[in-house]
């Protein structure tokens, strides 16, 4: 099986080489991407995440349900050889827990010269941590990754009360509805 805490779901070093420094300004003097806070580290998520909570801290962006380790194995493998997800993770290395969370999707397309653009899901940090510029560092890190990957375009869906949080990071409206039919609730 491995060492899980190194069966990442894609390669750390895309994360390690992007380039944050038109960012600077943005965040707190000494922070970012690079650099989230002591004892902190951004990176791809990890097979044993399971065990770090990983799954406790998207509980407090919706409901999870009973997700056992074999189930999250496999949709752990079948997202890493599908290669279009980017589950970024925050650790609280001192704990060994998982403190935040953001997904970057790459929709292959035809439009636009056979195309690709990505959507940003499931941004949450754990509500211990948050006001210390995490989830501003994580949708950044989407920003990055999805411009790294070649995408034309990045979008996502959010509440009126987190306009603002998107908007900083230079996400804009541009008047197209948000339509959806639910079978689950
Ligand atoms: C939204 C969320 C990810 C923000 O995480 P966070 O780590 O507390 O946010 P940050 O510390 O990075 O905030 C960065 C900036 O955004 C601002 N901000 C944070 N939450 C905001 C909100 N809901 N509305 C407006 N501004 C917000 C902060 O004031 C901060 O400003 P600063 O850079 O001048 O200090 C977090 O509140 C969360 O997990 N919420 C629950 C899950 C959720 O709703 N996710 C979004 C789904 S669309």
């Amino acid at each position: 099986m491995g060492n899980m805490d190194h069966n990442f779901l894609f390669d750390p070093s895309i994360l390690a080489d992007l380039d944050y420094s038109s960012w600077k300004s943005s965040f707190r003097p000494g922070v970012s991407p690079h650099t989230p806070g002591q004892g902190f580290k951004v990176r791809p998520l990890c097979a044993s995440d399971y065990d770090k909570g990983f799954l406790q801290v998207l509980a407090q962006l919706t409901k999870v349900g009973t997700v056992t380790r074999e189930q999250f194995m496999a949709r752990f493998n079948a997202m890493k050889d599908d290669k279009s997800y980017y589950v970024c993770v925050i650790e609280d290395l001192n704990k060994r827990e998982v403190i935040g969370a953001a997904t970057l999707v790459i929709e292959q397309k035809f439009i636009h010269s056979a195309g690709m653009r990505a959507r940003v899901e499931d941004v949450v940090v754990d509500d211990t941590y948050r006001g210390k510029q995490l989830g501003k560092i994580l949708t950044v890190v989407l920003i990055m990754l999805s411009k790294h990957l070649g995408c034309y375009k990045i979008s996502l869906e959010c509440t009126d009360q987190k306009l603002p949080f998107y908007q900083q990071v230079g996400f804009k409206q541009d008047g197209t509805n948000y339509m959806v039919q639910r079978w689950e609730t």
